[in-house]
């Protein structure tokens, strides 16, 4: 569901697209950008302003794996599955990652902390493998790294969650 400024960006970000068939791509990425996410509902607007039927905004989404269909978590992790940190482990990254998290890649787990997403080179392949959380690199990964990187993250999320339910008490 998006909210009254998320409705206000959508409207502001089609009206300044023509409304041809050629503008849909373009127009997915964009609203990507501003929203974190394609909603349903985003989705909806974007076929009834390019006068197209809602499936076929939905399957061209779909056949591109750059979009995402639920909002990232507080901490949007990504993995490097470019080639050199494909062959450095990246996959065996990946999969202690979807452990640590009980998620799959392209996820977001139920609390909303934590999302998962593969991507490609991010251009600092001497650093390889690569584990992104934010903004922040972090290099060299092993699966024993990837527990150890997650505690700080993991910690705050717990106390955050244990300072909203003390608050919830009073
Ligand atoms: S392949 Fe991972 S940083 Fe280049």
């Amino acid at each position: 569901m998006i909210g009254t400024k998320e409705s206000e960006q959508l409207a502001k970000t089609l009206s300044s697209y023509s409304k041809e068939r050629k503008s849909l791509v373009p127009l997915l990425q964009e609203v990507q950008a501003k929203l974190g996410y394609l909603a349903t509902e985003a989705m909806r607007e974007i076929a009834s302003f390019l006068a197209i039927p809602e499936i076929e905004v939905y399957g061209v989404a779909t056949f591109y794996n750059q979009f995402r269909f639920v909002p990232l978590g507080k901490h949007h992790v990504r993995v490097c599955m470019g080639t050199a940190c494909h062959f450095a482990g990246g996959k065996l990254i990946l999969e202690a990652l979807e452990r640590e998290l009980s998620i799959k890649v392209g996820e977001t787990r139920g609390d909303g902390e934590f999302s998962l997403e593969r991507v490609a080179c991010v251009g600092c392949c001497m650093l390889a493998p690569v584990m992104i959380i934010g903004d922040e690199i972090h290099p060299k990964m092993t699966p024993f790294k990837v527990e150890e990187d997650l505690i700080p993250y993991k910690q705050e999320s717990q106390k955050e969650s244990s300072g909203e339910e003390q608050a919830g008490e009073h």
